[in-house]
């Protein structure tokens, strides 16, 4: 499941990026310049980055509090909450060779973790970060709020198909009735029985299984059968315009 390669391309900025053009509210991000100069380069490198870092733009674009995470990352690793210029610059300054995004603070009403699996199969899951790990899947009282429900289920869809994911999870912090993906860089997710619960576990084996099957069974030998995202695939091979007769 999931096309290797471009599973070696996928990290969260570029994702962000896709969103906006996919037409999926993102918050407010930039990436920063990693702390630490990486390996196998030297004072010479980075010509193009300007220097010193414009503070003052970026805080003004992102805001207080905000967050802080690698751009290629996951598991909740490295992911910090920052209050204030001093407590980001603390921050920033364990974080070694990483290259961070910092994004605005979501303050949401809803948080929703989705399944998403090829076949446009979507399982909607409400989710509260701020519960101990083994609660996070335990909500009281979620939205049946069907109009919000479609369009998780309609984003989630336009951002897995635009990346060109087969198996995924999309997190969606929903402010002022508006989802905002924060999350959907996951070709690896989580569906362990003990966070997830059985009911979401089962969702997953016996469509992630069904996924697998109709993929063997459609598998053609000597063609390309791996996904590619939407936006990637219409750049190499896009649409068939009508030819005019006339020259
Ligand atoms: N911009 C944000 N606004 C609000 N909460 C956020 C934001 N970014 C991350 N979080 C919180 O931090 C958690 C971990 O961040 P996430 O982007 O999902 O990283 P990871 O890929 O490591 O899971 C999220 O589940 C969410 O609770
Ligand atoms: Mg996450």
């Amino acid at each position: 499941m999931n096309n290797p390669f471009w599973w070696s391309a996928d990290e969260k900025f570029f994702n962000n990026c896709l969103s906006k053009t996919l037409g999926v509210p993102v918050p407010n991000t930039v990436l920063l310049p990693s702390y630490e100069r990486p390996d196998d380069t030297s004072e010479q490198s980075f010509r193009n980055l300007k220097y010193p870092t414009d503070w003052e733009r970026i805080f003004d674009y992102i805001k207080f509090p905000a967050y802080m995470k690698p751009h290629s990352g996951g598991g909740w690793k490295s992911v910090y909450k920052v209050t204030s210029p001093e407590d980001l610059w603390t921050k920033h300054a364990e974080t070694g060779q990483l290259v961070m995004l910092l994004q605005e603070e979501i303050v949401f009403d809803h948080y929703f973790r989705c399944y998403y699996l090829a076949g446009d199969r979507v399982h909607i899951m409400p989710y509260e970060p701020r519960n101990p790990h083994h609660l996070r899947y335990v909500v009281d009282n979620p939205t049946k709020d069907k109009k919000l429900l479609a369009t998780v289920e309609q984003y989630t869809k336009t951002l897995c198909r635009g990346l060109g994911y087969d198996f995924n999870t999309v997190e969606f912090a929903v402010r002022d009735g508006i989802p905002i993906a924060i999350d959907f860089c996951n070709p690896a997710p989580d569906a362990d029985i003990n966070s997830v619960g059985q009911a979401n576990f089962d969702w997953i084996v016996e469509n992630a299984a069904n996924m697998a099957i109709e993929k063997a069974q459609n598998h053609k030998a000597n063609q390309m059968n791996l996904t590619w995202g939407s936006f990637i695939s219409d750049i190499f091979a896009p649409a068939k315009k009508p030819v005019s007769k006339k020259a």
